[in-house]
């Protein structure tokens, strides 16, 4: 279980403890490592959520387990969805409309990840990422559109610093993380006179997460060391840069990327000991994937 919230946020950080009363957001992958502690932030200062994922009992139990977090919250948990099929988001919306009123928030957090060299990634795998994070993004705006339209919503999309160099083993998320950005950039724009602000949130090595004990380069030196901060992140430091970007704060922000990474990727990030001689060791199996 990684770093989840309780009361204590509330006293303990910088938000006034009402700040989102009244509004609803909509979150998928939010059942998450990360994305569950942005929905526990943002409902723990007011909002009702509804949490999507494919998962349906990890789902259920991660919207209750949220709900119990404030009196009187309202935590919907919708699974069976996919997001790179756009009637099942659409339906997620739907009910999340009735159910909750409307939605001022969007989250875009759902995500795929492993490690794979290129030699060793097929066509099908590279597909399955893309399609997750890039389209499925796409296709949440796509479905939220009409309530983000009605209320001057806000989104943020999960993104990462993959993109900024080159990762070995990442060209995946790589390139669709980069199409993620791409996407905030111009919908920004496009959304922007319309009152909707989109942003990006791109998080480094969240100590406790899906994505550290998928990615976390073996061996070597203690991550902490390579980090400027000298420290691993935290889920609450995810959470406050998203309840940031959704607070009246960062009402003239669109279109930006937080970094929220302790300095990493400016000093080569995940690239560890192992480079490049894994790579090197991959490359030797003749039995690459098509
Ligand atoms: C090589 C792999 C693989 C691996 C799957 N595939 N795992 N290839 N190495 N370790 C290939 C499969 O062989 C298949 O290709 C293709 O990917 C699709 O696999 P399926 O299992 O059929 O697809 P699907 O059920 O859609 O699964 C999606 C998935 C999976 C992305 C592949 O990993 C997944 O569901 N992950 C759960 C969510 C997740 O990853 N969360 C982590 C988020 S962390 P073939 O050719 O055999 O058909 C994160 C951090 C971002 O995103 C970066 C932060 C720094």
């Amino acid at each position: 279980m990684p770093n989840t919230l309780d009361h204590s946020y509330v006293q303990k950080s910088s938000w006034k403890p009402n700040l989102f009363a009244g509004k609803v957001v909509f979150i998928t992958g939010g059942a998450g490592s990360i994305c569950r502690v942005q929905a526990e932030a943002l409902v723990l200062l007011g909002a009702n959520a509804a949490i999507i994922g494919r998962n349906v009992e990890k789902t259920e139990a991660a919207a209750k387990e949220i709900a119990s977090l404030r009196p009187g919250a309202k935590v919907i948990g919708i699974g069976a969805v996919d997001v790179r099929k756009i009637q099942s988001l659409k339906e997620a919306v739907d009910k999340t409309v009735q159910e909750l009123g409307r939605i001022d928030y969007v989250i875009a957090g759902a995500a795929g990840n492993f490690l794979s060299d290129f030699n060793h990634l097929s066509s099908n795998a590279f597909k399955s990422v893309i399609d997750i994070d890039l389209l499925g993004s796409f296709n949440t705006i796509k479905v939220t559109f009409d309530q983000l339209r009605k209320n001057k919503g806000s989104v943020i999309f999960v993104s990462a610093t993959l993109h900024y160099y080159g990762v070995p083993m990442q060209t995946h998320v790589g390139a669709a993380k980069a199409g993620v950005d791409a996407l905030c950039n111009a919908l920004a724009v496009e959304l922007g006179p319309l009152g909707i602000r989109l942003n990006c949130i791109a998080p480094g090595a969240i100590a406790g997460t899906e994505g550290m004990s998928r990615l976390a380069p073996p061996g070597g030196e203690p991550l902490e060391k390579k980090i400027p901060l000298q420290r691993q992140g935290t889920t609450t430091d995810i959470a406050d840069a998203t309840v940031y970007l959704f607070s009246p704060a960062a009402s003239y922000v669109t279109g930006d990327v937080l970094v929220v990474d302790g300095g990493m990727w400016q000093v080569g990030g995940l690239m560890g000991d192992f480079y490049p001689n894994i790579i090197i060791h991959q490359n030797e199996d003749p039995e690459g994937k098509l």
